[in-house]
């Protein structure tokens, strides 16, 4: 653990920004390089998705160790290997030849990088905010949002630039991301045992409330209880059908007659708004709980997952669509964090958290996935988003009924 003298609080907070954003540009804007990628090797649809379906189960499946790592050698270190591999992972992905290259360079040594460098942040920023955990957890993934809005257009660049082309959208980025991790791990530490922010007095609990009184859970007790395999459910069930989405939305508006310019406004709107949530949520939720804003969100994602069909041939109703859909999504990055740091404590955080995330590993792979074979084997999207909003009522229900473990003694 760190030792140094202590940084202002919000220097925690900018490190969640960049190594977020370092994120999102890895993730999000995967579909600005399926045509490229075409055109150059004639690689089908589904061999170039398959890159980011590894990736994402990659990075999910990282942050667990991310977590752990995190916890006992502290954050910094973590996020430095993370940068440097994801850095050299999406560099080499410019100098492939094969498709299994890609997967090597892109789908696992930048996906394994990635989850190095996201997970910390999540579990350093909400220390430094006792007062305001949701808020400091929304600051720390708010880049995966702002990462994806960022790219698209740059990459478009420098692929239709006739000087560049897609290979040096890998190294250029590549290397950006890189610095940008480096300067967020300089930015986290751990803050001192006992520090709190100047003038904040940590609230008084009811002594009746045996919720709120004792020690935090050990990564072994949190995983025994019921509610983190509630949490785990609900998780995997909102990234279903918010990544089946992201994979499929574009092709959705083509499929109902929309311009390629009009689907890719709904892929920005849903970006922006998965961005802006991550911050807005997180101020909601230290107002009005987590609890309400979870089943909020997840009711909303039911709805719009319902109507995502019959929005498809109309540029208007799709962009309030997908609007919705990017708030509900990116709204969970901030509320499964911040409920896990509720229910189970910080002195664990890391681990409990990074198992937790692994449900969205597993929803990267499926979702996409799920959607695409869906809508191959009955020739529209209604099938697979139905699909998806049967999954979101599922988190209703647990999010609904889940209660607090007590606090162990
Ligand atoms: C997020 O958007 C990586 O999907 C995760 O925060």
């Amino acid at each position: 653990m760190t030792t140094e003298a202590v940084k202002p609080r919000w220097v925690a907070l900018l490190g969640g920004v960049l190594g977020s954003t370092c994120c999102g540009l890895l993730l999000y804007a995967w579909s600005v390089f399926i045509k490229p990628l075409n055109d150059e090797f004639g690689w089908t649809r589904a061999e170039i998705a398959m890159a980011f379906s590894i990736c994402a189960l990659v990075f999910g499946l990282t942050t667990f160790i991310a977590g752990k790592m995190s916890d006992k050698y502290g954050p910094r270190i973590v996020v430095v290997i993370g940068s440097i591999t994801l850095a050299i992972g999406f560099v080499l992905s410019g100098f492939i030849h094969s498709k299994e290259q890609l997967y090597l360079t892109y789908g696992l040594i930048a996906g394994f990088g990635g989850g190095l460098v996201y997970l910390p942040p999540i579990a350093t920023a909400p220390k430094w905010w006792p007062d305001r955990k949701a808020l400091a957890t929304g600051f720390a993934v708010v880049g995966l949002g702002l990462g994806s809005f960022i790219m698209a257009p740059l990459a478009t660049k420098i692929i239709t630039d006739p000087l560049l082309g897609w290979r040096y959208v890998f190294i250029y980025v590549g290397i950006a991301m890189g610095v940008m991790g480096l300067i967020s791990a300089w930015c986290l530490s751990v803050p001192p045992a006992g520090w709190k922010p100047a003038g904040w007095t940590p609230p008084v609990f009811d002594k009746s409330d045996l919720t709120k009184l004792g020690r935090d859970y050990t990564f072994g007790e949190a995983t025994r209880t019921g509610q983190f395999w509630l949490l785990y459910v609900a998780y995997f069930c909102g990234c279903f059908a918010g990544l089946m989405v992201i994979g499929h939305i574009a092709g959705h508006g083509r499929d109902a007659g929309l311009t390629a310019m009009q689907a890719a406004t709904a892929v920005s709107t849903l970006a922006i708004f998965n961005a802006v949530t991550r911050i807005l949520i997180g101020a909601i939720a230290d107002k009005i709980g987590t609890k309400v804003s979870f089943v909020g969100i997840f009711v909303l994602q039911v709805i719009a997952m319902a109507l995502l069909f019959p929005a498809g041939s109309s540029v208007l109703f799709l962009g309030i669509v997908a609007a919705l859909i990017g708030w509900n999504y990116g709204a969970m990055f901030t509320l499964f964090p911040a409920s896990c740091l509720n229910y189970y404590g910080p002195t664990s955080q890391g681990a409990n958290y990074g198992l937790l995330f692994t449900a969205f590993g597993l929803a990267g792979f499926a979702g996409p996935l799920v959607g695409g074979l869906l809508k191959d084997a009955t020739g529209t999207y209604y099938a697979p988003f139905l699909c998806g909003a049967a999954a979101c009522a599922i988190s209703v229900v647990i999010t609904a009924i889940i209660k607090p473990p007590p606090k162990l003694s």
